[in-house]
């Protein structure tokens, strides 16, 4: 029977430092995305997430998790339908947190649509989208498509970003495309054996 239950899209800001573009821009990503109608939206934010460098002793694609903090991590993303990451470039790539929250983790990334939000300087973060993409890949997601962000012209000031028209028609059509991967990834989700 097919699954008509909301589609539940998890953004994540990647971000964790003390003062940081990503949550402004993390925001906007949800507020339009609740604005789309088609998701129940959820936040979430590494820098509360707080998991320690990866200190699972078996391999995440095991499943078997021994530590409460990697429980919590699994449990919080596994209900999701479809990821939205959003990512600062830092050094022409996309930032440890990020890169750690997603090794914690397999079985509970594996074909779920995702969406990657990247935010940088002259080249817009897309140097960071494109080293996250084959390790989105290596997880089985599936990739929707990206936005990216140039923050040398400014749309981040005293902490608010200020989107063009451009970005946020961008954005609606990223949704879009996630709204459609969503019913045939929860099928291919439920004929899956829980592990590899
Ligand atoms: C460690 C570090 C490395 C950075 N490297 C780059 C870079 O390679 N390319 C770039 O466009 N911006 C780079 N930046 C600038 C960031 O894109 C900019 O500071 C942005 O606001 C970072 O995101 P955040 O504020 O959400 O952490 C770097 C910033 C940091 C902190």
């Amino acid at each position: 029977m097919t699954d008509t239950s909301p589609h539940h899209l998890q953004i994540i800001i990647g971000s964790t430092r003390p003062v940081r573009a990503g949550e402004t821009i993390a925001r906007w990503v949800a507020q339009r995305a609740t604005d789309h109608g088609g998701f129940s939206v959820e936040l979430i934010d590494l820098r509360d997430v707080d998991l320690p460098l990866l200190d699972e002793p078996h391999q995440p694609s095991q499943g078997n998790y021994t530590h409460d903090h990697s429980r919590r991590w699994a449990e919080r993303v596994a209900p999701g339908d479809a990821v939205i990451f959003v990512v600062p470039e830092y050094n022409h790539s996309y930032n440890a947190a990020t890169k750690n929250a997603l090794d914690y983790l397999y079985a509970e990334w594996r074909f779920k649509a995702v969406g990657i939000v990247c935010y940088g300087g002259g080249a817009r973060g897309t140097r960071a989208a494109q080293h996250l993409k084959p390790v989105l890949a290596a997880l089985k997601m599936v990739h929707a498509g990206d936005v990216a962000i140039g923050l040398a012209e400014a749309p981040v000031a005293e902490g608010v970003f200020s989107p063009t028209p451009m970005l946020t028609r961008s954005l609606d059509s990223l949704l879009d495309d996630i709204e459609r991967w969503v019913p045939h990834l929860r099928e291919i989700r439920a004929s899956l054996p829980a592990h590899r």
